[in-house]
């Protein structure tokens, strides 16, 4: 098959792109340092040309609420209206687990618009609704970081490292399209504050968690039950302390 991962120099994008040409797909991984650009459409009909299957793993540069929304609707109705064109026959597209319940974020805002455009358009599709990565877990400090202490709401979680999300994707691509959603997520659930208090305790961060359940996920008061999955998930292989454990042998 013809495949193009649009993202494909990113963190999943770029496994992604790994794992298919492995298997000795035609596999190119496209994005604006390519000279694939899904916001101002450049190179977009031209690499589409006798696709089979489109992967969009894409992410907004700018996490500012507008900023989000402008990408995610731009970018889905360029590529979703290019990808009609050049006739491809299978949309996957890479989201978050609880999407729908998180409208009160700007960045799940933009997550929803894109979604709803691959549900609107006649390409068929696979969404693919991944819980928060191990590798994002700096990033989510960082959210909530007040002086020295990060402030994070205790809602559960259960993370999952961007090697078993890459390989989920690779197999929703390879597999037939659903016209639904499949999630995954990682072994683990854990508390949000406790999983970030043990991250940067493992990275000797000095920071402290403070857990308030009033405390905002990128602009959204979380529930318990928001971030974690429904009934029968795919779940990945590596725990947090296995993912932690290979990260430091990689960095020695
Ligand atoms: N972080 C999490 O915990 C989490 C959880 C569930 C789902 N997700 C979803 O996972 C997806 C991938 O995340 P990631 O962390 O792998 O992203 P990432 O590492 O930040 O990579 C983003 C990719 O998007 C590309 N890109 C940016 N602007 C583009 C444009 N205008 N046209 C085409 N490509 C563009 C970048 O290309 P360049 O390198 O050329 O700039 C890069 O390849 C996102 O959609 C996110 O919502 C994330």
């Amino acid at each position: 098959m013809k495949i193009v991962v649009i993202g494909g120099s990113g963190l999943i994008g770029s496994k992604v792109v790994s794992k298919l040409s492995a298997l000795g797909h035609e596999v190119i991984a496209a994005s604006p340092n390519s000279g694939v650009n899904t916001i101002t459409g450049e190179g977009l009909a031209q690499v589409l040309i006798g696709t089979d299957v489109v992967v969009d793993v894409a992410n907004s540069p700018s996490f500012e609420d507008k900023a989000v929304l402008e990408f995610f609707e731009t970018s889905g109705r360029n590529l979703l209206a290019a990808e009609a064109v050049a006739g491809v026959k299978h949309h996957v597209a890479l989201s978050v687990v609880g999407t729908d319940r998180l409208a009160e974020s700007g960045y799940f805002r933009g997550k929803i618009a894109q979604e709803k455009l691959i549900k609107a358009s006649p390409i068929s599709y696979t969404i693919v609704h991944s819980t928060q990565f191990f590798e994002f877990l700096g990033g989510i400090a960082q959210s909530g970081t007040q002086g020295d202490t990060v402030h994070l709401s205790p809602a559960f979680v259960q993370p999952i490292s961007s090697e078993d999300v890459a390989a989920a994707v690779a197999d929703a691509t390879l597999g037939a399209p659903i016209n639904g959603t499949v999630e995954i997520a990682g072994p683990e659930k854990i508390r949000l504050s406790d999983l970030v208090q043990r991250y940067l305790t493992e990275m000797n961060d000095p920071r402290k968690v403070v857990s308030d359940v009033h405390a905002r996920y990128f602009g959204a008061e979380l529930t318990d039950e928001m971030l974690v999955p429904g009934e029968n998930p795919i779940i990945g292989a590596i725990d947090f302390e296995t993912w932690f454990t290979s990260q430091k042998k990689a960095t020695v």
